[in-house]
C-alpha cells in the first residue's frame, strides 16, 4: 500500500524528511529536560552553587524554546505535507478519471468516486500530517526515555519488564477490536454520502415527487447507523484510555514503593527518582500515542485501498491501438455483425449481430420501442462502449483506429440525457470547439433553432445558464445541445432523442437547416415521432436490440409490420388531437 501510493508524495519528500528531523529532535530535547532537573536538584541545590543553578536554568530555557521551535516548524512542514500529498493524490485520480470509459465509471458509481476523491483523501491527509509527529515522536521518546531509565538505576528499570509487554498486550486486544469497526465506519460513510450526492443533485424530483419525508428517514436511518458506529468504536478508545492510565499510576507507585528505600540508603538520589517518574509517565504515553497511530492506522488503510482501487483501474477504451495520424475522412458507418452487452456476466446481448452500412452524407432514422437498444447502437459509433463481436467502422476503418479526440471531434453526439455546465450560453457552446468564431457560433445556433430565443434573453450569449443549465427549458437546453455539437463541424452528427421537448414545427425546421447545411454530413437521428424521420434516406427500425428491418418510409410501409403499427397509432394521435 505505501509502495502504491509513495509516488504521490512527489514534491514533498525533503519537507517529510526535515519534519521528521524536526520532530526528532524535539523529541529528544524534552528527554533531556528532565535530566537537567536532575542536575539541578542533586547537584545545585546541596551546594547551594547558585550560579551553577543559574546556569542550568539557562539551559532549560533555551532548550525548552528550542523544543518548542522545532516543535512548531514539524507541525508545520507535516501540514503542508500533509496537505501536498492529499492534493496530489486528488490530481492522480482526478486525472486517472478522466480516461475513464463509462463502463469504468458505471463500475464504480459517481457517488462512491467523489467520495474517494473528498473523504478517504482528507483522511490520508490526516494520517500523513499526524503520522508525520507522532509516529517519529512516540518511538523516539519511548527509546530514550527507556535508554535514560536504564542510566539512572537499572534496578528499578526492571519494572518495565512487566509494564510494557501489559501495555502492549492491552493495545493490540484494543486494536484487533476497533479496527474492523473502523472499517465499517468508513462504509457507513460512503452510505450517508450516497444518500446526500443522490438526493441533493436530484432534489427537484424529491421535490416534485414531495419525497422529502421519505428522503428524510432515509438520511436519519444512515446518520444514526454511523453515529452508533462510531459510538462504538471511539467508545473502546475512550476505555483503553483509564486501563492505560490505571497501569502508568500503578507503574509510578511501584517505583516509589522500591525507590523510596534506594533514596533513604543513598544509593538513589533525589532527582533522579523524580526524573525517573517523568520518563515512565513519558514511557506509558508514547505507548498510549502509538496505540492512537495503529487505530488510526487501520481506518486509513481502508481509504488508501479505496483510492488505490481507482488509481489502478484499467481504462477499458484507450488510444493503445490508435494510428496517431489516422483521421477519419468521410462519414460512412458500417456494423459488421457487432454484437453488445454491457455487462459480461449477463447472458442476454443488449445488441445482436448489427449489420448495417450507412453511406456518407446520409441522414438516417432509427426507430424502435424504449428499450430497444437505440442509444446502446449509437454509442459505439463514437466508442462511448467497445463492442464484444463485430466490428465498427467510421470512414472505412475500425473506430479502433482512431484516437478517441480524432473519432469524437468527428463524430458529433447529442445524448439523450445531455448537460449544459454552469457558466454562460457563449462558453458551453464553446465547449464544441474552443476556436469557433462568432459568425460560426451563430450559423450553429440559427441551424437548430436556438438564435431566436438566445436573442430574447436580455443579456443574449453571455446568459449565465446556472447548474447543470437550469435556467432554460428543455426545450431549449436540447437546441443549445444540438448548437454545441454542430460547431464541431462533425462527419457524423448523432442525435439521441435530441427534439422531444422541441415542437414540431421547430423540429422540422431544424432537420430543414440539417439538409441545406450539412449536405456531407452523415446525420444519424432517433427520434420517437415517425415524423422526425419519415423523410430520411434510410429508417432503421429496432426492437429488443435487433435491425428488425431497414428501408425508405414507402418501402417500411408496404413491408415491415412494426413501422405500420407505430406509424397508424401516431397518425390516430394526431387526427384525435388535431
Ligand atoms: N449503462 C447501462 N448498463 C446496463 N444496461 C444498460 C445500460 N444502458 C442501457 N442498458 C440496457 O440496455 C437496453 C437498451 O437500452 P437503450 O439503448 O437505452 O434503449 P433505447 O435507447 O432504445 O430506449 C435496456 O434494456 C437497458 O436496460
Ligand atoms: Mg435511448
Amino acid at each position: 500500500m505505501i509502495r502504491k501510493l509513495y509516488p504521490y508524495t512527489r514534491g514533498y519528500r525533503a519537507l517529510i524528511c526535515f519534519g521528521i528531523l524536526c520532530s526528532a529532535a524535539e523529541a529528544v530535547l524534552e528527554m533531556l529536560l528532565p535530566r537537567v532537573m536532575a542536575l539541578v536538584v542533586d547537584q545545585g541545590i546541596p551546594s547551594g552553587n547558585t550560579d551553577y543553578i543559574l546556569k542550568m536554568g539557562g539551559l532549560m530555557v533555551v532548550m525548552s524554546v528550542a523544543s518548542m521551535a522545532l516543535g512548531v516548524g514539524a507541525a508545520f512542514l507535516a501540514a503542508i505535507a500533509g496537505q501536498g500529498f492529499g492534493a496530489n493524490l486528488r490530481q492522480a485520480q482526478y486525472d486517472h478519471i478522466q480516461a475513464f470509459s463509462f463502463r469504468n465509471i458505471e463500475k464504480f458509481s459517481t457517488a462512491s468516486l467523489i467520495t474517494r476523491l473528498t473523504n478517504d483523501v482528507n483522511a490520508m491527509q490526516m494520517t500523513v500530517t499526524m503520522g508525520m509527529r507522532l509516529l517519529v515522536r512516540a518511538p523516539v521518546m519511548l527509546v530514550s526515555a527507556l535508554v535514560l531509565s536504564v542510566t539512572i538505576s537499572l534496578r528499578l528499570s526492571k519494572v518495565f519488564l512487566v509494564v510494557i509487554p501489559l501495555l502492549v498486550l492491552l493495545a493490540v486486544l484494543l486494536i484487533r477490536h476497533v479496527g474492523p469497526l473502523f472499517r465499517q465506519l468508513q462504509e457507513r460513510t460512503d452510505d450517508l454520502n450516497l444518500v446526500v450526492q443522490e438526493d441533493l443533485s436530484a432534489i427537484r424530483v424529491v421535490k416534485s415527487f414531495v419525497r422529502e419525508d421519505y428522503e428524510r428517514e432515509k438520511f436519519q436511518k444512515r446518520n444514526r447507523a454511523l453515529r452508533s458506529i462510531s459510538e462504538k468504536a471511539f467508545g473502546f478508545v475512550t476505555l483503553g484510555m483509564p486501563a492505560m492510565m490505571l497501569i502508568t499510576y500503578g507503574t509510578i507507585i511501584a517505583v516509589m514503593w522500591y525507590g523510596a528505600p534506594l533514596v533513604n540508603s543513598g544509593e538513589l538520589l533525589v532527582g533522579d527518582l523524580s526524573s525517573l517518574y517523568t520518563y515512565i509517565t513519558q514511557i506509558l504515553m508514547s505507548l498510549m500515542m502509538i496505540s492512537m497511530i495503529m487505530m488510526m492506522l487501520s481506518r486509513s488503510i481502508a481509504c488508501a485501498k479505496r483510492i488505490v482501487e481507482v488509481l489502478e483501474e484499467v481504462p477499458d477504451i484507450t488510444d493503445d491501438s490508435a494510428e496517431e495520424a489516422a483521421e477519419v475522412t468521410d462519414g460512412s458507418i458500417n456494423f459488421d455483425h457487432v454484437s453488445f452487452k454491457y455487462s459480461e456476466k449477463s447472458e442476454e446481448w443488449n445488441l445482436f449481430d448489427i449489420d448495417l452500412h450507412i453511406k456518407s452524407g446520409m441522414t438516417v432514422g432509427i426507430l424502435g420501442a424504449t428499450g430497444s437498444a437505440k442509444s446502446t447502437l449509437v454509442q459505439l459509433i463514437p466508442r462511448l462502449y467497445e463492442a464484444n463481436h463485430g466490428t465498427v467502422r467510421v470512414g472505412g476503418r475500425p473506430v479502433g483506429d482512431y484516437t478517441t479526440q480524432h473519432l469524437r471531434d468527428a463524430c458529433a453526439m447529442v445524448l439523450q440525457k445531455n448537460t449544459l455546465f454552469s457558466g454562460t450560453i457563449r462558453e458551453n457552446l464553446l465547449w464544441g470547439n474552443e476556436n469557433a468564431s462568432e459568425a460560426e457560433i451563430k450559423a450553429a445556433c440559427a441551424a437548430a433553432c436556438a438564435d431566436e430565443f438566445i436573442s430574447r434573453l436580455p443579456e443574449g450569449y453571455d446568459t449565465d445558464l446556472g447548474q447543470g443549465g437550469v435556467n432554460v427549458s428543455g426545450g431549449q437546453k436540447q437546441r443549445l445541445c444540438i448548437a454545441r455539437a454542430l460547431l464541431k463541424k462533425p462527419k457524423v452528427l448523432i442525435l439521441d432523442d435530441s427534439t422531444s421537448a422541441v415542437d414540431t414545427a421547430t423540429d422540422a425546421k431544424i432537420r430543414q437547416a440539417f439538409a441545406t447545411q450539412l449536405p456531407d454530413t452523415t446525420k444519424l437521428i432517433i427520434a420517437q415521432r415517425i415524423t422526425s424521420i419519415m423523410d430520411a434516406d434510410l429508417i432503421v427500425v429496432m426492437d429488443d436490440g435487433r435491425v428488425m428491418d431497414t428501408g425508405t418510409h414507402a418501402e417500411l410501409m408496404e413491408r415491415s409490420e412494426i413501422y405500420r403499427d407505430v406509424y397508424q397509432s401516431q397518425q390516430e394521435g394526431v387526427e384525435l388531437h388535431g
